[in-house]
C-alpha cells in the first residue's frame, strides 16, 4: 500500500524529546513501530503493521535517496538521513532518521531498525533546496532513468563538497 493521501502544507513539528522508532523486515515491510510513530501518521497501528514502509512516502522525496538508504544499509552499514514523510492526512513533518541493520551471527542484515528525531532548521533549509531539485529532475524523466540522473546530481553535489552523504548529513 502506498500513502494515498493528498499532500498538503501543513506541517507537523515533532518535539525536542520524541523519538520516532520502527523496526522492519528485509524488505522494508512494518513489524513494530511506537507511539510517536502512530501518532504522528496518523493512521491506526493495524493499518500501519505489515505495511511497506512506503505507507508514509512523501511525493516530495527524491527516490535517489531511498536508493541510496537501500544500498547502504543493505550492505551492512548504518545511513542517517533526512526523510519528509507524509500522514494519513496528507500533512508532511521533517525526521532526521538514523537506519541501522540488524545483523545475524553470520553478519548479514536480519531486518532493519529507524529512529527518527526532530531535524534542525538550519538543515533543513539546506536539505529542502538540494531534494527539490533532485525531485525535480526525476520528475522530468522516467522512474528508473530518473533516480540514475539524480543519483549523479547527488554524487556530483556531494563530490564538490569532498565528503560523503553521510558526513554531509551530520556537518549541515
Ligand atoms: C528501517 C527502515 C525505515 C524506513 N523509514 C522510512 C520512512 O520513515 N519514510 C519513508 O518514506 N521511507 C522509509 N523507508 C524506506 C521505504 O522502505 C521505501 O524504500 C521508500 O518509502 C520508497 O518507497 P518506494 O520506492 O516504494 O516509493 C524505510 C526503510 C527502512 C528499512
Amino acid at each position: 500500500m502506498k500513502n494515498k493521501a493528498t499532500p498538503n502544507n501543513k506541517e507537523m513539528v515533532l518535539r525536542d524529546e520524541d523519538f520516532i522508532v520502527s523496526k522492519t523486515d528485509l524488505k522494508g515491510k512494518i513489524t513494530y513501530c511506537n507511539e510517536i510513530f502512530i501518532e504522528f501518521a496518523k493512521y491506526d497501528e493495524a493499518d500501519l503493521l505489515n505495511k511497506n514502509h512506503n505507507v508514509i512516502r512523501h511525493p516530495d522525496m527524491p527516490g535517489s535517496i531511498f536508493k541510496l538508504l537501500w544500498d547502504t544499509i543493505q550492505s551492512g552499514s548504518e545511513l542517517n538521513a533526512y526523510v519528509k514523510n507524509m500522514a494519513a492526512d496528507g500533512s508532511f513533518y521533517w525526521v532526521l532518521a538514523n537506519v541501522t541493520p540488524v545483523l545475524g551471527r553470520d553478519l548479514k542484515p536480519m531486518g532493519y531498525y529507524s529512529v527518527r528525531r526532530k531535524p534542525k532548521k538550519a538543515a533543513l533549509d539546506v536539505i529542502v533546496p538540494l531534494y527539490k531539485e533532485l525531485r525535480a529532475l526525476e520528475n522530468r524523466s522516467g522512474k528508473k532513468e530518473g533516480i540514475e540522473l539524480s543519483t549523479k546530481m547527488l554524487n556530483n553535489f556531494l563530490n564538490e563538497k569532498g565528503i560523503s552523504y553521510e558526513k554531509f548529513i551530520l556537518s549541515i
